[in-house]
């Protein structure tokens, strides 16, 4: 167990923001997690805000409280036929270190959501997804700690309620459980999603296609439209993007019609946040130290000396802009810490 006191948060985040907390505590095993949550005064007396790769965080200001981290990291098969594998994976593995773990053995599942920031257990809370495929579709069941009492729970795939950047943990059991490892079930035969976006195209059509060759190819769009976090702090999309009624998309759409739309259900369409907020002029707009990605309209980068303050103005005013501009109302993705 690693307890740091006055802890610098910059390196422990995508925007990285020069924020610190009170205490900062890293765990390596379910019964140190435990331990701690049992017996330390720590809990009593702060409040305690768990992340992971902090690829999804915007810091408000020093957090005056015990931010913790999972160092659980281990890959194990649990399950194998000729078809199909089980892995049980610990939270604190880094997402895309996994992802090509599963690709270099030729499994297929996850090769879509490569170079995703972040760690195995948000995965499972924030039902990260890219070019047509989500976790969800390959969560078998979440291991999690209670909290409050220290037991723990294994949650189905159906009790995890995901959705659209969505889960249970997010929403009615939000700050309750703590993720310590997630089960995923990949395919052992080929099984390409290339339909979003010119994904395709970029895989090419030289034999054989393996989830390797895809993971390169998604590599390759996301290197080209997204910033490196490390060289221009951000934190991916910023924003979701909007599912509105269809009537209301049908009105906009008399009035842009090359707006690209993705049809969710008969009663509701999603659209994408990035071309709205370009299409109003946003894209490479800077206000103080924070600014609209160049590239991707949908991320908001830290230009090296941005305060929380600056981003979180720049994500009223375009937030405001997109109701006076087409009537839609913005959800930020990235979660806004505070103490
Ligand atoms: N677009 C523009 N201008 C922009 C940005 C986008 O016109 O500045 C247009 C694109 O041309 C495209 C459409 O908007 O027609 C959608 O853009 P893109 O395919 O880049 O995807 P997105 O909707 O902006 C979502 C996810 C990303 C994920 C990509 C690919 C959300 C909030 N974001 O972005 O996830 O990588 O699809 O699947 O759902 C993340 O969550 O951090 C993230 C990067």
């Amino acid at each position: 167990m690693k307890i740091i006191e006055n802890c610098s948060l910059q390196d422990k985040h995508t925007f990285h923001l020069p924020v610190k907390a009170r205490y900062y505590v890293a765990y390596s095993s379910v019964s140190e997690l435990c331990d701690f949550l049992a017996s330390s005064p720590l809990v009593r007396d702060y409040p305690v805000y768990h992340i992971g790769g902090g690829s999804n965080l915007l810091f408000l200001g020093d957090y005056n409280g015990v931010i913790l981290h999972s160092e659980i990291s281990f890959i194990e098969t649990v399950a194998e036929s000729d078809t199909e594998v089980t892995l049980r994976v610990g939270a604190g593995v880094v997402w895309d270190d996994f992802v090509a773990y599963t690709t270099a053995r030729g499994w297929w599942g996850i090769e879509n959501l490569s170079l995703i920031p972040g760690e195995v257990g948000a995965s499972a809370v924030q039902n990260i997804g890219a070019y047509g495929v989500e976790a969800k579709d390959v969560i078998v069941c979440v291991e999690t700690i209670d909290r409050h009492t220290g037991e723990p729970r294994i949650f189905s795939n159906e009790e995890c309620a995901y959705g659209y950047r969505e889960s249970i943990f997010k929403t009615t059991l939000s700050g309750r459980y703590i993720v310590t490892a997630v089960v995923y079930r990949l395919q052992k035969v080929a099984n390409p999603h290339l339909d979003y976006g010119n994904l395709r195209e970029a895989v090419g059509d030289v034999a054989p296609l393996t989830s390797e060759r895809v993971r390169r190819a998604v590599i390759a769009i996301r290197e080209a439209k997204l910033p490196n976090p490390d060289l221009l702090g951000n934190a991916g999309s910023f924003f979701k993007n909007p599912v509105i009624p269809r009537a209301q998309y049908e009105a906009l759409q008399q009035k842009y019609p090359d707006m690209p739309h993705y049809v969710v259900d008969s009663e509701r369409v999603k659209l994408p946040a990035g071309w709205l907020i370009d299409r109003a002029s946003w894209k490479g707009r800077t206000h103080r130290g924070a600014g609209v990605y160049e590239k991707q309209s949908l991320v908001l980068v830290n230009h090296g000396r941005a305060t929380a303050q600056d981003i979180a103005e720049l994500s009223d005013m375009i937030c405001a802009s997109m109701r006076d501009v087409y009537g839609v109302e913005l959800c930020p993705e990235v979660n806004f810490i505070q103490s």
